[in-house]
């Protein structure tokens, strides 16, 4: 990547940097692959990409019908420390054409809003407005509708993604989703949590200065 040349205002190795300007250098992030509309040939799996609100869109992961039984579903959060990754990343898109064949499970990978343009806690409520988005039968799509089982939806996330899984575990034992649907499992990968105070190597600066929540 090009030197900006310009005054570091934060930065948060091997992540991002972000220059008193306002310039963001996202340093670690994969590029982004379209979805494949016939079957994945390795994997079976089809995906296609849908948008959930003006902030929050999705990519969905159907594994290959081997009968007409409904399919369990997957809301899954990528990980990348709340600021670098995507749904649509070629890391991430491998990772869940894997997880849903292994699985059996129809995912929708969520496409959140990242820091450090939209701080804490904009990923939680996109997530949670995506799982939402998941529960609503007016608004389901017809690879939901036709092929989920709404008795069996599970949640799960990396890293930063687990995080999210955690705060939207939370959150649904104090709020409704539509329908009043339950969630009937959740798996946290490589769960991502800091506090106050820095410890051991972490750095002394940097988070807390990207992700202003308290
Ligand atoms: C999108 O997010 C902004 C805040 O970041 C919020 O004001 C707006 O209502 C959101 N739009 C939708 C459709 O939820």
């Amino acid at each position: 990547m090009a030197s900006h040349g310009g005054e570091v205002a934060i930065e948060l190795l091997p992540l991002v940097r972000v220059y008193k300007d306002g310039t963001i250098e996202r340093l670690a992030d994969p590029p982004y692959v379209p979805p494949s509309s016939t079957p994945d040939k390795d994997t079976g799996v089809s995906s296609k990409d849908i948008v959930i609100s003006s902030n929050v869109s999705a990519r969905l992961f159907l594994p290959k019908a081997t009968s007409t039984q409904k399919l369990p579903l997957l809301v899954y959060y990528h990980g990348g420390g709340f600021c670098i990754e995507s749904a649509f990343s070629a890391v991430h898109h491998l990772y869940l054409n894997r997880l849903a064949a292994a699985s059996g499970a129809l995912a929708v990978s969520v496409e959140y809003r990242r820091a450090p343009e939209h701080p804490l806690p904009t990923a939680y409520d996109d997530c949670w407005e995506a799982l939402r988005w998941v529960a609503e039968p007016t608004q389901r799509d017809p690879w939901l509708g036709e092929h989920g089982d709404f008795g069996r939806i599970f949640i799960g996330g990396d890293s930063a993604g687990a995080n999210i899984v955690h705060n939207i575990l939370m959150r649904v034992s104090m709020e409704e989703l539509p329908g009043g649907l339950k969630l009937a499992g959740a798996f946290l990968t490589h769960p991502y949590f800091f506090g106050s105070e820095p410890i051991g190597s972490e750095p002394k600066h940097g988070l807390e200065q990207l992700l202003p929540y308290r």
